[in-house]
């Protein structure tokens, strides 16, 4: 009986989490890019937002629309260049919730943003990096 309780109670702790994360959608949050700067300053240890400065990570300016893997003279692990993934502003968003469940064996060494309109804002900034 105690038992049969607890796993009650666990199911519905875990409920709402559960719910939240498949209805995640880019489209229902509006990005603002002023803010999303602020957002890349976790980025910025290790990307640049300049056009052809690799850093640990390859710069990241037209990283919206481009393919994975292609940024000339930097050295992409066999998973993100093997991903073949299209940077859309979905994919991003996905993807920046937890790159390694997105590119399992990628050396990008960032656990991810949870937060969703801060992700939102901070594609918005990477849509002006062009
Ligand atoms: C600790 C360093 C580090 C941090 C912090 C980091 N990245 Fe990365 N990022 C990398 C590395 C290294 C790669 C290349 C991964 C590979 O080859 O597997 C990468 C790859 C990427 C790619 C794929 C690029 C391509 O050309 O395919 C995107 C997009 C990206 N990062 C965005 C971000 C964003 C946005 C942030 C901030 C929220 C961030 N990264 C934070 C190191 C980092």
């Amino acid at each position: 009986m105690i038992k049969l309780t607890m796993a009650v109670l666990a199911t519905l702790v875990a409920a709402p989490a559960l719910a939240q994360a498949p209805a995640q959608k880019l489209s229902a949050y509006k990005g603002d890019p002023v803010a999303g700067a602020k957002v890349f300053t976790a980025c910025k240890v290790c990307h640049s937002p300049e056009a052809g400065k690799n850093m640990i990570g390859p710069s990241l300016f037209g990283v919206v629309g481009r393919t994975s893997g292609s940024v000339k003279g930097f050295n992409y692990s066999a998973a993100n260049k093997a991903g073949h993934i299209k940077w859309t502003p979905d994919n991003l968003f996905t993807y920046l919730l937890n790159p390694r469940k997105m590119v399992p064996g990628t050396t990008m060494a960032y656990a991810g943003l949870p937060n969703p309109q801060k992700r939102a804002d901070l594609i918005a900034y990477l849509g002006t990096l062009k």
